[in-house]
C-alpha cells in the first residue's frame, strides 16, 4: 500500500486494491464501474459480504444470526446472505416483502417494531416468524393475528456510547419496556398460550466498544432470573440485537464484529450460569457490520470552488444518497479513484449537490488537487445510506451493483425521472 493512501484502503472492502492510478474492486476498476453504471453508484463487494456473514455465523456457533434488513434491504444481497445461513430481522411489511422475495420464510425471520401494524402482525403469523413484542398490549394483538412464537423486548437502563439518535437501551427509550412492564408482558403472552421463546435487547447502533453490551447482558441475566422466580418461566433465547460498529475513517477504531459476537455469546453463557439459569441460545441481529464495509459509493466531481475560507469539491450526490453526516455527524473519507497514485496534496470539503448548506458529505479530506471529472470513492457506505436515501430536490436514488468473481451485476436500478413522477396524480 503506498504512502499516498494513509491507510485509507483498510476502510474499503476486502477485494479492493490500487493498480497504478486506479482503484480496483474485485478486479474491476472503479472508473469502469462508473462508466458502465453511472454515478452516484453504490458498489457492493460479494467477497466482503460473504466473509462478514460467515465469520459472524461461526462466532455464534449454535446460535442464530439475523441480518438487520434495515441497514440495506436488497433482494440480491439478502439472497446471498441466506446462502450463508443467515436469517433476517424485518421491521415493516415492506422489509418482510424484500425478505420473502429473497426466499426467507418461517423461522428464519424475526419481526420487530415499536408500533407494528395489523398487517405486519398477521403476515408474521402466516409466516410463523418470531415476533419481538414491544408494547404492553401487543401479546393480545399478536395472538389474535395468529402469531405463535414471540420474544419480549426489555430496556435495562444502559446508556450506549454512540450518537443519541441511535441509542435505544436507556430508560425512557421508545423501544421495549422497562423490567416491571416487560415481565407483565411475558406473563400476558404466556397466559394467551404464546410460545415465549426468550428476551430481546438492543441498546444501540455503531457502538464504540463492548462495555455497554457486557453490562446489558449482565442485567438481562438477572432479569431472566427474576422471570423464572416470579413466573416459573425460563428464557431459552437471548436475542442481543445488533450494534457492532465499523470504521468509516482512519481515525475511528472498531473491534472485529466476529470477536464481539463470540464475546457476546461467552458473556451471555457466563452471566446466565451465574444467575442459576441454563445457557441460552444466543441470537444476534447485525446490520451495519455485515453490509457497511462491503459498500463503496462512487461520485463524480463537478464544481470545484477554491475560496479563501475553504475549497469546496462538489459531487453529483449528497444528502439524498447519504443523510448520515447530517443526521449523526457521521464522518467519512474519500479516495480519488482514478488518480490513486498521486500524492494527496490539498485539503478540501466534499459538498453534496442539494440546496442546503448542511449538505456536506465530508468536512475535511486530503486528495490529489481535485478537478472536475474526478471520480471519488467513499468507503464504508454499505449500511444505512441507500436504505435511508430520499428524493430530495427531485434527485433519483442511485443504482447499486454487486461485484464478485470479477463480474459486476446490477442489483438495484437507478431511479428515473419517470419513477419520480409515477406517484403524482
Ligand atoms: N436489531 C434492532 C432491533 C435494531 O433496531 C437494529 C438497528 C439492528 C438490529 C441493527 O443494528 P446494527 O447492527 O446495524 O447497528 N440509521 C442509523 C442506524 C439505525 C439503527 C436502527 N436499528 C445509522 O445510520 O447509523
Amino acid at each position: 500500500m503506498s504512502e499516498v493512501h494513509h491507510g485509507v484502503l483498510g476502510l474499503f472492502p476486502d477485494s479492493v486494491l490500487v493498480k497504478g492510478a486506479r482503484l480496483m474492486i474485485d478486479g474491476i476498476s472503479a472508473e469502469d464501474l462508473a462508466a458502465d453504471f453511472g454515478t452516484p453508484l453504490v458498489v457492493y463487494c460479494e467477497q466482503t459480504l460473504r466473509g462478514r456473514a460467515r465469520s459472524l455465523k461461526a462466532a455464534v456457533a449454535g446460535g442464530h444470526v439475523a441480518f438487520g434488513t434495515k441497514a440495506f434491504a436488497n433482494v440480491a444481497v439478502l439472497r446471498l446472505l441466506r446462502e450463508e445461513g443467515i436469517g433476517v430481522d424485518v421491521a415493516s411489511v415492506g422489509e418482510l416483502a424484500f425478505a420473502r422475495a429473497a426466499g426467507f420464510h418461517g423461522e428464519e425471520i424475526i419481526v420487530h417494531g415499536n408500533n407494528k401494524d395489523a398487517a405486519l402482525l398477521s403476515e408474521a403469523g402466516v409466516e410463523g416468524a418470531a415476533v419481538v413484542l414491544d408494547a404492553p398490549d401487543e401479546a393480545g394483538l399478536a395472538a389474535a393475528a395468529g402469531v405463535r412464537r414471540v420474544l419480549v423486548r426489555v430496556t435495562l437502563g444502559v446508556d450506549a456510547d454512540t450518537h443519541e439518535a441511535i441509542r435505544t437501551g436507556h430508560h425512557g427509550s421508545k423501544f421495549g419496556l422497562p423490567p416491571a412492564q416487560a415481565i407483565e408482558l411475558v406473563e400476558d403472552a404466556l397466559a394467551r398460550g404464546l410460545d415465549v421463546l426468550g428476551l430481546h435487547v438492543h441498546i444501540g447502533s455503531q457502538l464504540a466498544d463492548f462495555d455497554a453490551q457486557a453490562e446489558t447482558i449482565a442485567r438481562l441475566a438477572s432479569f431472566a432470573a427474576t422471570c423464572r422466580e416470579v413466573l416459573g418461566w425460563t428464557a431459552r433465547i437471548a436475542d442481543l440485537g445488533g450494534g457492532f460498529g465499523i470504521r468509516h475513517t482512519t481515525d475511528e477504531h472498531a473491534i472485529d464484529a466476529s470477536i464481539l459476537a463470540s464475546s457476546a455469546v461467552t458473556t451471555a453463557h457466563l452471566a446466565f450460569a451465574e444467575a442459576g439459569l441454563p445457557g441460552p441460545e444466543v441470537w444476534l441481529e447485525p446490520g451495519r457490520s455485515i453490509v457497511g464495509t462491503a459498500g463503496v459509493t462512487l461520485y463524480r466531481v463537478g464544481a470545484v470552488k477554491r475560496l479563501p475560507e475553504r475549497t469546496w469539491v462538489t459531487v453529483d450526490g449528497g444528502m439524498s444518497d447519504n443523510p448520515r453526516p447530517q443526521l449523526y455527524h457521521a464522518a467519512y473519507t474519500a479516495l480519488s479513484a482514478g488518480r490513486a497514485d498521486e500524492p494527496v496534496n490539498e485539503r478540501v470539503s466534499i459538498a453534496g449537490m442539494h440546496c442546503e448548506s448542511g449538505d456536506v458529505l465530508i468536512d475535511d479530506v486530503a486528495l490529489p488537487a481535485p478537478r472536475r471529472g474526478d471520480l471519488l470513492a467513499v468507503p464504508a457506505t454499505g449500511a444505512y445510506t441507500l436504505a435511508m436515501a430520499s428524493n430530495y430536490n427531485g434527485v433519483p436514488r442511485p443504482a447499486a451493483v454487486l461485484v464478485g468473481g470479477g463480474v459486476a451485476r446490477l442489483i438495484r436500478s437507478r431511479e428515473t425521472i419517470a419513477d419520480l413522477l409515477r406517484a403524482e396524480v
